[in-house]
Order: structure tokens, then sequence, then C-alpha cells
């Protein structure tokens, strides 16, 4: 499995083994990666080039390291695709996982200048505020921030904002959800996400979404700001020319 022959350097040869391995399932989640040394005698190489392709693994998060205790498996990250305007109840439930949220604030506040002129709304208009964290089998994946026109939605409770906002729009209230225009960029977690996310401390990437959504008659339904854990999620499109 090691061509020693190869232009391809030693150790990135070693990263492929141990991607394969945690590709086929041969390592779980949470199983400690076997020793340097392993590596080192079965495909006889330096400890040297085994922990230079542990290092780069740890830094592309396939691998985690804790500190007296060895080096881990990590989760695989979620691949989402980037067309079609789902709700992450749908997302999750295509991949045959459980999402659940965490309300951290449910509020109709007047809308400031801003949130009117996102929401295309006159100023001191009520807006639900929605705060949740969303979990995939009880992993927090993303802290969301939702901002609708309460006449919009009436009704909508923090209890029926634990599940689907997408399905109790479109199922109770009729209402049908068309477009939307989203934006990606890479972030930090703050003090906020650090907590819900339970991400590290020291600069966690996080990835922040931002979503305007319309109705069929034009109407701007919500804005919407998801900062997803970047050590879960990654986010992929098809491209053609
Ligand atoms: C995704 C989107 C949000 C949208 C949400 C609705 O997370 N990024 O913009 O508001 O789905 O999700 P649900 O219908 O599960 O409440």
């Amino acid at each position: 499995m090691i061509d020693k022959s190869s232009p391809i350097p030693l150790y990135h040869q070693i990263e492929e083994v141990i991607k394969q391995g945690i590709e086929h399932g041969e390592y779980q989640p949470g199983d400690v990666l076997p020793a340097e040394r392993v590596y080192a005698e079965q495909y006889q190489v330096s400890r040297m080039t085994v922990r230079q392709a542990i290092t780069n693994l740890v830094n592309e998060r396939y691998l985690y390291r804790i500190k007296g205790k060895g080096t881990f498996i990590a989760e695989p990250k979620l691949e989402q695709n980037l067309k079609g305007l789902t709700s992450f109840t749908e997302d999750m439930s295509a991949r045959g996982m459980k999402a659940s949220s965490k309300i951290s604030k449910f509020d109709i506040i007047p809308a400031n200048r801003s949130l009117a002129e996102q929401l295309n709304v006159d100023m001191h208009t009520p807006i639900y505020e929605i705060k949740r964290v969303r979990l995939a089998e009880e992993i927090p994946m993303a802290l969301e921030r939702t901002y609708i026109p309460a006449n919009l939605i009436k009704g909508l409770s923090e209890e029926r904002v634990l599940s689907s906002i997408y399905k109790y729009a479109e199922e109770q209230m009729g209402l049908k959800i068309k477009s939307a225009t989203q934006t990606l960029e890479a972030t930090i977690a703050n003090k906020e996400e650090i907590k819900l996310l339970e991400v590290d401390q020291g600069g966690a990437p996080v990835l922040l979404m931002k979503r305007t959504s319309k109705l069929e008659n034009g109407q701007t339904f919500e804005i919407v700001k998801s900062s997803y854990r970047a050590d879960r999620y990654k986010f992929m499109i098809d491209l053609e020319r």
C-alpha cells in the first residue's frame, strides 16, 4: 500500500492509509488512533513520517488530540448541498438524522431601522426574534438567529419553534417559501457560540450563513444568521460550464 519509489511523499501516503481506515469504518469516531510506532513498523517508515501524517490529519480535523491521552478519530463532517432552499429539519432527516433545537431566545421585538430595512417592513413592526441551537443526534451543529414579521406567521410559540419553522409556516399557515439569497463567510466563534455550540475557546472556526427568504408573493419571510460549526460541516455545490 506504501510505494517508496513513488514521488508522492511518504507522509502523504500514510495520511491516505489512515483516511481510508476512517472511510471504510475500520476506525470509528471517538476511537483512539494506533500508536505512531504501529504504523512505522507496519509500513517500514520512520516515526517522524508518521508524526507528520498525523499532524496533517489533526490540522484537517480528521483526528483530534487530547493531552496526555492520545489521538482520536473525529466525527466526519456533514456535507451540505448549497443548492436547494431546504430547512435544517429537512437537511437532517434526508440523512436519517434526528434534528432538534434548544431555544435560547424567543421574543417579539419592534423592528429597528436595520431589521425594518432587511425585512422590508415599517419601523417598530413586531418581529419574532428567535435564537435556537440546532442539533443533529443531540450534537450542536449551528446557532441560528431568525427574524420573521409577526403578522406573517401568527401563533408561533416557543414550543413550535422547537421543531421546524418551515413546516409550521407551510403546512399550518399555508405560506409558500419560494426563494432566498444566501451568503457564506468564515468567522471565529464568539463567546456565545463557544458556549452554545460547545466548541474550543481558542478561535474555533465557524461558517456564518446569512439567508433572506421570500414568499411567493414577494414578501420577505425571514432573515436568518446561522453559525455552523466548521468542524462538523462542509458545503458543496455542483458546477457546470
Ligand atoms: C436552515 C436555514 C435557515 C432556516 C432554517 C429553518 O437552517 N439555514 O435559514 O430558517 O433552516 O429550519 P426549520 O424549518 O428546521 O426550523
